[in-house]
């Protein structure tokens, strides 16, 4: 028997969001149906509904979720009916050519559900990285839920599963900040601010946080960072440099994903340097640089995809250090709201007021 579910749905590139009913089906052989209890608003919903992603139109949104499993299909062992869990974008496979060189967090044929959730009429819907969790269920492969420690309440709890996550693990995986780093993260939205917090953890010695708007900035200093940079005011690799005795930081992330802030990263790195880059640029965009420059000055250049995370290792982690009041997830949901208000979601997201606005269910 399967499942009816009220469900965002982008409909046609551009177009404002609607809330639709979707059928979710029972769940087969290693898939799980999870009822969500809460998810976040991110960037990457927004990019989908831009069409700036993929074509496959209708998408089912919503990806940084946190619910209880409902259902499990056939040879499901790793979570059972009434399980509280995070739901992951990323669930290595185990077999494919990157997960046999013991790189999983690079795995090229992730988990996902065999079976679409369909719109009436039958419609399959292409559901965003693999959840669709802007919805009262759906269905997933059972490694992309994550059981974790259910006194996280599911608001903040949901947040790990994608832009909280990425950036956390931008710094502290892809980034390899470590004690005493200085440390430039430019773009201080949900994603740049969790590597702010990441970096701060692992004992960075300094952290720029630089954003376009002042009240990024204010709530940067909460999640640790020692400096800040307006943009708008300063043009920031000359700040950053002159914050890092006039050498550039060890790591520089961007966390916003345009061409000028990948060349700011790029300038505002010490010799040797790593650019962490983690946000998504639109896929009409390019760079140029000088290859002398890229030789000359060394060092890494490396994207991120979901901050290198292992989540069936890290949001464990994650949860725990949020349950111990060492990593501050509440921050990050400025608001909840109800599944009908992601398209003002959306609005408040570009104007920049809010880090993370959070769908509960
Ligand atoms: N790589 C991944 O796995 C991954 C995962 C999640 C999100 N993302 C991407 O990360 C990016 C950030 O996501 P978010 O949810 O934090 O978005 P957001 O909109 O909340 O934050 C973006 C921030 O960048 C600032 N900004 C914009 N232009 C700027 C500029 N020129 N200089 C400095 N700051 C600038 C904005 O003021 C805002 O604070 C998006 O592109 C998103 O798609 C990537
Ligand atoms: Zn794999
Ligand atoms: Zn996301």
């Amino acid at each position: 028997m399967a499942y009816e579910a009220r469900a965002v749905v982008a409909r046609e590139k551009g177009a404002p969001v609607s809330v639709e009913t979707i059928t979710v089906p029972d769940p087969g052989p290693g898939e799980v149906v999870v009822r969500i209890r809460a998810c976040g608003v991110c960037h990457t919903d927004l990019h989908y509904r831009e069409g700036a992603i993929t074509d496959d139109f209708p998408f089912l949104l919503g990806h940084e979720a946190a619910g209880t499993v409902e259902a499990v299909g056939d040879g499901v062992t790793n979570v059972g009916p009434g399980d509280y869990v995070v739901l992951a974008w990323r669930a290595p496979c185990g077999r494919c050519r990157s997960c046999r060189r013991g790189r999983p967090w690079y795995c090229f044929d992730s988990a996902n559900a065999a079976q679409p959730m369909t719109l009436a009429g039958g419609v399959p819907l292409a559901a965003a990285l693999g959840i669709g969790a802007f919805a009262e269920r759906t269905l997933v492969a059972a490694d992309q839920a994550v059981k974790v420690d259910p006194a996280a309440r599911p608001e903040a709890a949901g947040l790990i599963g994608c832009g909280v996550m990425a950036g956390f693990g931008a710094a502290v995986h892809t980034g390899e900040v470590g004690l005493g780093d200085s440390v430039a993260v430019i773009g201080c939205g949900g994603v740049g601010n969790a590597a702010i917090a990441g970096a701060a953890l692992v004992g960075a010695r300094r952290i720029i946080a630089v954003d376009l708007d002042p009240r990024k900035l204010e709530v940067a200093l909460h999640f640790g960072a020692t400096d800040t940079v307006n943009a708008a005011q300063a043009d920031p690799v000359d700040a950053i440099r002159e914050l890092t005795a006039g050498y550039g930081a060890d790591v520089v992330i961007d966390a916003v994903g345009l061409p000028q802030t990948f060349r700011q990263a790029f300038y505002a790195r010490d010799l040797a340097g790593t650019l962490v880059q983690v946000g998504v640029p639109d896929p009409s965009t390019t760079i140029e640089l000088p290859l002398i420059d890229l030789f000359g000055r060394g060092g890494a250049l490396k994207s991120s995809w979901y901050g290198d995370c292992l989540p069936s290792r890290d949001f464990p982690i994650l949860i725990d250090l949020y349950l111990q009041g060492r990593f501050d997830l509440d921050r990050f949901v400025s608001e909840t709201l109800p599944l009908e208000a992601v398209e003002d979601a959306f609005a408040k997201m570009q104007r920049g007021e809010v880090l993370r606005s959070v769908v509960v269910l």
